[in-house]
């Protein structure tokens, strides 16, 4: 495995579950509004950490984006968004991590890495090549689980009980960068979805306890939004 490579067992494992999931994840478009607000990407070069498959990929070009990388360091997946962005003008996939970005000095408006690498103490090296490859005038953000809200935070600190929230918090805090509230939601057009999707984010003991206590096919979810401006 690469260097500093951190093992995202639900993608890694479960790519088709993981699109599913992806399609459900904030319908409507909470996320990408909060960003929009704080720095528009018409027109700009956007960079995608840790871009998994790709998914978000053809969203930023369809929405506006001049250029677009995604950078993915795990090869099957690499492989994945290069067929998922194949054709697609202004659109491309580089093999890297965070830590080392296959990107010139000074040539992104916007970096997006969204459930992937960033998640507190032990990411400064990737926050150090943000801060190489960003322009002026740009912004960063990164977009994270916020455990101390909603069913879904109650879930992960069940998962994750030694998480401390409060120390990613002050994380970000001291490293100069904002935070932004979110609430979104998890819809899946039907049960069956639903449960993959919760089978590939928990062990299977656990899901089974949630799925018990948890009927339908939503949940709701809180996250952060993290970001900096340059
Ligand atoms: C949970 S997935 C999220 C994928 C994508 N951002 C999405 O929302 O669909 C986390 C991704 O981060 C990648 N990753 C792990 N370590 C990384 C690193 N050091 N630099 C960049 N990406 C990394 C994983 O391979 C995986 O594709």
């Amino acid at each position: 495995m690469t260097d500093g490579v951190i093992p995202s067992p639900n993608i890694w494992r479960s790519p088709d579950v993981y699109e599913v999931e992806n399609l459900g994840v904030d319908p409507d478009g909470v996320i990408e509004a909060a960003m929009r607000e704080i720095r528009d990407w018409t027109g700009a070069t956007v960079l995608d950490i840790g871009c998994g498959t790709g998914f978000h990929l053809p969203r930023f070009a369809g929405s506006g984006a001049a250029r677009v990388i995604g950078v993915e360091p795990h090869p099957p997946l690499v492989a994945a968004a290069e067929r998922r962005v194949l054709g697609l003008q202004g659109v491309e996939v580089r093999s890297g991590t965070a830590q080392a970005l296959p990107v010139p000095d000074a040539s992104v408006d916007v970096v997006h890495a969204r459930w992937a690498y960033f998640f507190g103490t032990g990411c400064e090296p990737g926050l150090a090549e943000i801060g190489r490859v960003l322009r002026r005038g740009g912004a960063a953000f990164v977009i994270d689980n916020d455990a101390t809200r909603s069913t879904f935070g109650a879930w992960f600190r069940r998962a994750l009980p030694d998480h401390d929230p409060a120390a990613v918090e002050r994380f970000w805090a001291r490293q100069g960068w904002q935070r932004r509230s979110l609430d979104i939601r998890w819809e899946q057009p039907d049960r069956a979805r639903f449960e993959s999707v919760v089978r590939i984010e928990f062990a299977p003991a656990l899901a089974d306890q949630l799925l018990e206590s948890h009927p339908g096919a939503s949940v709701d979810y809180a996250a952060n939004l993290f970001w900096r401006t340059t």
